[in-house]
């Protein structure tokens, strides 16, 4: 079937999810008849339901913390979990897996099964279409948050199904966001139309007054991305996940570094992601934001990854953001203890309880940030649509075909690689090599007229070495990577 950028008719949607059930054993479980998992998602007690609490979160200003954590053993997820919860998480994860993420279900389950003989965790997330319907919803009752899962998929149409019929009640990623930069040679056509599948399931649900929220991935290749590309992302995963019924969208935002600039592009996110679907006259959405704390590199030292962390808290306060994905002191090690991942939920929940109540005034700086970002979103959107004749999904395609849209440092082949950012002289994420990102020349001056003045500052050259430095810089200790002066 041809891609585009239509709603699949129920007819479309069931009967590929007779192909769909059939990938894996646990597809088979009766509790996936869709009756039975609307039923079970109705009986779900309120704060069970992601959709629900971000929406009262919104209307008390509060930002809310979520942390990620996911491991092979049901029963350790579960005390995972419950730790997690006690130590603050408002929300809570459940990482998948990276076979799962690859659709390879045989290696998955011999990891699983040599977790659970062996003690240890042997995969690096919890197999959700293995474990099936059954064990997901065990997780799910043993709590008392609403729960996501989170992963990196680029067809996560049985995964969706099984979560969501166990009782989750969010689903992470995107056609775009969880493929270009999770995956090597998948085409975007077939990531895109898989996670139209994934979205059109919550439109199921949705018709029949079951709320499900959809996040799609903010933070890409989390290194240096400009936020203009991120946002124009989220943008049009949004409008995609709309036009398949999804109600409750929460677009995301990786942390840049700079105050202004990380607050700016949550607020551009927020009201362009809204402007967008009025456009489009998307009745009836509900909109909330997301903040990652820093994506990038991370200190070795954990008094240095807290204070990032606390940092990371401190913007995701002040954007407002409704909620925040917290990181651990072990990040530049790897997956974290319960404890070290419990003492980031503490932290995050401290400082951004402490700045609740203080807003970052306007400014014309700020604004300026705003209006940039804004205008950027604008031109590249409005050259997707212009490739792809009127439609978005198409338009995607053939855009990272022509590198007019360009995900920095992603390993996909799809994607062009050509973008190359660098910051400016107050840390601001810019773009240095546009490759043949679709902006227009005042646009692309704007970007080498900042970066020139860091380089003077720096008595050097506009060149990829900024780039270079620029990626350790952060895990250093420095925000900027500039020269060490002798
Ligand atoms: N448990 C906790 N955190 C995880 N991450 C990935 N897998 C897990 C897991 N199983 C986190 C790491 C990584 C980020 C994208 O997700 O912090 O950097």
């Amino acid at each position: 079937m041809r891609l585009m950028n239509k709603k699949l008719t129920e007819a479309e949607f069931l009967e590929e999810r007779k192909e769909v059930l059939k990938a894996w054993p646990t597809g088979s479980d009766e509790d996936l008849a869709l009756d039975r998992a609307v039923e079970y998602l109705k009986n779900l007690p309120e704060h069970k339901n992601f959709a629900i609490t971000l929406n009262k979160a919104k209307l008390n200003n509060d930002t809310l913390i979520q942390p990620r954590a996911g491991v092979p053993v049901l029963s350790e997820h579960i005390k995972l979990l419950k730790y997690l919860e006690e130590s603050g998480a408002d929300f809570l994860p459940c990482t998948i897996d990276s076979y799962t993420r690859q659709n390879r279900y045989i290696e998955a389950q011999k990891g699983l099964e040599e977790s659970e003989s062996l003690k240890r965790a042997l995969l690096n997330g919890f197999p959700a279409v293995n474990h099936g319907v059954q064990n997901c919803k065990k997780v799910c009752e043993a709590v008392n948050r609403p729960l996501e899962a989170r992963h990196g998929t680029p067809d996560a149409r049985l995964l969706s199904e099984i979560i969501h019929a166990a009782g989750w009640t969010s689903n992470e990623g995107g056609g775009i966001s969880y493929n270009i930069p999770y995956a090597k040679s998948i085409p975007l056509e077939v990531s895109i139309r898989n996670w139209q599948y994934v979205d059109r399931l919550v439109g199921y649900y949705e018709e029949r007054g079951v709320k499900i929220n959809r996040e799609p991935f903010g933070p890409l290749t989390g290194t240096l991305v400009p936020p203009s590309i991120s946002n124009t992302i989220m943008i049009i995963e949004a409008l995609l996940a709309a036009e398949q019924g999804v109600k409750n969208i929460t677009v995301g935002y990786g942390m840049g570094g700079n105050l202004i600039q990380d607050v700016a592009a949550v607020h551009a996110l927020f009201d362009q992601t809204l402007e967008y679907l009025e456009h489009y006259n998307y009745q009836n959405m509900e909109v909330s934001t997301v903040f990652h704390q820093w994506m990038g590199g991370f200190p070795a030292d954990e008094a240095e990854a807290m204070a990032l962390i606390s940092y990371s808290s401190s913007v995701a306060a002040l954007s407002k953001a409704t909620k925040l994905i917290t990181k651990s002191t072990h990040e530049s090690v790897g997956i974290p203890t319960m404890e070290a991942n419990g003492l980031g939920v503490k932290a995050s929940k401290f400082i951004v309880n402490m700045l609740k109540d203080q807003n970052i005034s306007e400014s014309a700086d700020l604004d300026l940030e705003m209006q940039q970002i804004k205008k950027e979103v604008s031109c590249l959107i409005d050259v997707v649509l212009k490739v792809g004749e009127g439609d978005l999904a198409v338009g995607t395609v053939r855009a990272f075909e022509q590198g007019l849209l360009d995900i920095p440092f992603a390993p996909s082949k799809y994607n062009a690689g050509k973008v190359f950012p660098a910051r400016d002289n107050e840390g601001r994420i810019r773009i240095l090599d546009f490759g043949n990102l679709a902006m227009t020349d005042d646009i692309k001056a704007f970007h080498y007229d900042k970066i020139k003045a860091r380089a003077d500052t720096e008595g050097r050259e506009v060149s990829f070495q900024l780039t270079v430095d620029d990626i350790y810089s952060v895990s250093k200790g420095k925000l900027i990577g500039r020269p060490l002066k002798n």
